[in-house]
């Protein structure tokens, strides 16, 4: 059984496949068909529900309200949450406030993404800083952004939409949700006492538990976010038999910092991995809100981002540069693996199929680090990298110590550029070793080309990334990006 509230009805589901998205439950179901289907694969938005979940902050209790797909999203994966949509919203035969701010704004003409649109705003209205930060128009803008990057409209126009989210965020004075806020809490303990149990969407508790399973059923698909997984079943229409969701085991939803490291859960969710990562690496903050969309960063796994091995993932070049180590665990043994020993060849990694992976530590910055990541795609928003580098780069006076360099969208694994390093360690930072190591990147890699970029323009790329790290070290006003030059 799985257990969820569908806004304030406890809903018991008992239904016998894994496999089904909880748009096809909504709309199919429950006919409920506020909730759009555009691309079917987490791409445009339209079908942007909100799920609350508790979280425990200084020992309170809180709900916390973050947008996802519903068609990549199986419903095994609501359970002990609330899923609200865009019928809920509406209160007495009154707007909700983002709704009514999209009327008073002209936000909508076909109005086929206008739900996707309202849920991603309403996520927003119940953001954790919602009273303090609307007070700053700017960083209001760029919140607003990010949370709507996920959603596309063909027809009305992001301006009107934008200040739509605008006007209903600066009149925030809470909405029905935040007055019955204890019950729901109360409803979701209640539910959260309860095990769930479905034959073919199975919830471990325990990395112990999660270990035997993994033995126990070799047939059955591991599921973490399942922004890559699902797929195969939207896209690709096949069947997964059973499942093994890994989010609800408490070791890999653990986020821990010492003096050396942090140690991220593998289930850590791509929004809470930035939050942390971004503290010790700043300059990785663009990078990683250039994943995907809100949406898809709140369901995204970095642990899925690592098993998926794509070569273009954003996330691997970043941890190849800061030599993360993983943790994998089969049954209760848990082995060490560099990553820079993970990725074997083209979607092949050093993972066995009775493993699973456990945690990734991340080492911190030794004294005088630096480093820069950077994604090239053709779009800003929600788009898969065509080349992403990442420069860590140890400098002592004008001389690097030490540097390692790893790109992604190069080879058929993410990788390291061996050879650029070489040239660069003991060397004194300038315009010469640039040149020289760009000549030496031409060895590191020979790229493909494809639907995203050809060869000739990832290696072009790949070399400029190379230049761009060095005028971010050594000119404080180098115009980086086509947007620094605007008023220039
Ligand atoms: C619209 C959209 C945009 C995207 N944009 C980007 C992007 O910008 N950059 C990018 O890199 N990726 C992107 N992706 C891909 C995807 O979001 C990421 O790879 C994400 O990190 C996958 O994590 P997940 O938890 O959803 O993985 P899942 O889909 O749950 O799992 C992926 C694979 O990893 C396995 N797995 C998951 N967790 C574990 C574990 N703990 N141990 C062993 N195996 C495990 C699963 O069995 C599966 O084979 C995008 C996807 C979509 C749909
Ligand atoms: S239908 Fe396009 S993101 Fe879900
Ligand atoms: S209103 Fe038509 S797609 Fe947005």
């Amino acid at each position: 059984m799985i257990r969820f509230l569908l806004n304030s009805t406890p809903i018991v589901l008992d239904i016998t496949r894994a496999d089904v998205t909880v748009l096809q439950w909504l709309r199919e179901h429950q006919l409920k068909t506020g909730t759009k289907e555009g691309c079917g694969s987490g791409d445009c938005g339209a079908c942007t529900v909100v799920l609350a979940s508790l979280q425990e902050d200084g020992g309170k209790v809180q709900l916390e309200y973050e947008s996802i797909n519903s068609c990549i999203t199986f419903v095994g994966a609501l359970h002990g949450k609330q899923l609200i949509t865009v019928e809920d919203l509406e209160r007495n035969a009154q707007l909700h406030p983002v709704q009514q701010a999209m009327v008073d704004e002209h936000g909508s003409q076909c109005g086929f993404c206008t739900p996707g649109f309202i849920m991603s705003m309403f996520a927003l209205y119940h953001h954790q800083d919602a009273h303090t930060l609307w007070e700053d128009t700017h960083a209001l803008e760029q919140k607003i952004e990010r949370y709507l990057g996920g959603n596309l409209c063909r027809c009305t126009g992001y301006a009107p939409i934008k200040r739509a989210a605008i006007k209903a965020m600066q009149n925030h004075a809470g909405d029905h949700f935040d007055t019955v806020s204890q019950s729901t809490i109360e409803a979701l303990q209640e539910i959260q006492r309860q095990v769930p149990m479905h034959p073919r969407f199975m919830h471990p508790m325990s990395a112990a538990e999660l270990g035997g399973m993994r033995i126990q059923y070799p047939d059955a698909r591991l599921l973490a976010g399942g922004t890559d997984l699902s797929l195969e079943v939207t896209q690709q229409l096949k069947d997964i038999g059973s499942i093994i969701y890994v989010k609800q085991v408490p070791e890999l939803l653990s986020i821990n910092t010492n003096d050396t490291h942090i140690q991220f859960g593998a289930a850590v969710s791509l929004t809470r991995c930035m939050q942390n990562l971004i503290v010790a690496y700043p300059n990785t903050e663009n990078m990683m809100l250039r994943f995907g969309s809100e949406q898809v960063r709140n369901q995204g796994t970095i642990g899925g981002n690592i098993v998926n091995a794509s070569p273009v993932g954003d996330l691997p070049p970043l941890l190849l540069a800061l030599n993360a180590q993983l943790e994998l665990q089969c049954g209760d043994q848990v082995r060490t693996v560099p990553i820079n020993d993970f990725y074997l060849g083209y979607k092949q990694t050093a993972m066995r199929g009775d493993e699973f992976l456990r945690s990734v530590r991340v080492p911190l910055p030794a004294a005088n680090t630096q480093v820069f990541a950077y994604k090239i795609s053709k779009r800003i928003d929600d788009d898969i990298s065509a080349v992403l580098g990442v420069f860590r780069l140890q400098l002592e006076d004008n001389t690097l110590v030490d540097a390692s360099v790893a790109f992604g969208g190069m080879a058929a694994t993410p990788a390291r550029a061996l050879a650029l390093e070489k040239v660069l360690c003991g060397q004194i930072f300038n315009e010469s070793l640039v040149a020289k190591g760009i000549a030496a990147l031409a060895s590191d890699f020979a790229p493909i080309s494809d639907a995203r970029a050809s060869a000739h323009y990832r290696q072009n790329v790949a070399a400029n990334l190379l230049k761009r790290c060095w005028l971010q070290l050594s000119k404080a006003d180098a115009c980086l990006q086509v947007g620094d030059y605007v008023g220039g």
